[in-house]
């Protein structure tokens, strides 16, 4: 490929100035296969701290490390060209203050390439999500349900239903937004909350279980394409059954091998008979 065939990586400035129009796509990657796969069709990829459960078959996101997140971070810089790549900070990496905050994003933004960080959290982390944005972090801020806050919220419920924790998701985004956050997720809200944090938010909200309003979409990659089981939200479509397809192509090739019908002479190498015997 030549310099002048390369494809140029979405921007943060093109992601804020998508909102209210043109509706932004995202998706989560992990791996170097899925990113190349994903990266044509898509805005904006997020190597989600989902791959705690979708991976390593955790029962919660709290247990990634940030070298893991680095890694699967790393990874996915190297597979793509075009989408702007944000990296989930891990529970702990970010929460105790405003300086460990700065040192791992820098960390996350210099080992992996990547152009932003995603981390979980409103009003009382607005200050970090300042601190961060003024020093040269794109910060992604995320609000509504957060998985990190799993124990305290009680569970993987939806947000927003009473009148309360409403308006302090509405309040949480504002007060991201204003501190500099470039973008918000809005995670498990109920409707008319998700649609009114997108319509009282200067930057693009982008929803995941959330409202058709928001100005984008995210989903789990592996949720979207059948590879991810364990349980399925309300909120997922599935596009695809690749984890069926996957299991009845192993089932096909373990019967070939039993039956020794795998491999045909196609699969072999092969050698003159005098180069065998020498
Ligand atoms: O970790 C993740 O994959 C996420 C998305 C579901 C938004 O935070």
């Amino acid at each position: 490929m030549t310099s002048k065939e390369r494809i140029k990586r979405i921007t943060v400035p093109e992601i804020q100035g998508r909102k209210g129009s043109q509706p932004i796509v995202c998706l989560t990657a992990y791996t170097a296969p899925v990113a190349e796969l994903i990266d044509p069709h898509v805005d904006l990829i997020l190597v989600g701290d989902s791959v705690a459960m979708v991976l390593y078959g955790m029962d919660s996101t709290l247990g990634i490390s940030l070298e893991t997140m680095t890694g699967h971070g790393r990874a996915v810089v190297r597979a793509t060209q075009k989408a702007l790549i944000a990296v989930d900070m891990p529970f702990g990496s970010y929460q105790e203050s405003k300086e460990q905050a700065f040192r791992n994003a820098a960390q996350i933004m210099c080992e992996t390439g990547c152009q932003a960080v995603k981390l979980e959290g409103g009003e009382e982390l607005a200050d970090t999500v300042r601190f961060l944005a003024e020093r040269g972090v794109p910060v992604f801020g995320h609000v509504g349900l957060r998985p990190q806050n799993m124990h305290t919220a009680g569970g993987f419920r939806r947000h927003g239903k009473e009148h309360g924790e409403a308006i302090q998701i509405v309040n949480d985004a504002k007060a991201i937004a204003d501190a500099g956050a470039f973008a918000i997720v809005v995670e498990g809200t109920v409707e008319p909350v998700a649609a009114r944090v997108t319509e009282e938010t200067p930057v693009p909200v982008i929803g995941i279980g959330a409202s058709p309003r928001c100005d984008g979409q995210v989903l789990v990659t592996e949720d979207l394409v059948g590879m991810f089981n364990t349980f399925r939200p309300k909120f997922v479509k599935r596009y695809a059954e690749l984890g069926d397809q996957l299991s009845r192509a192993v089932q096909s090739f373990a019967e070939d091998v039993r039956q020794r019908r795998f491999p045909e002479s196609e699969h072999c190498f092969r050698a003159e008979p005098h180069k065998i015997s020498g």
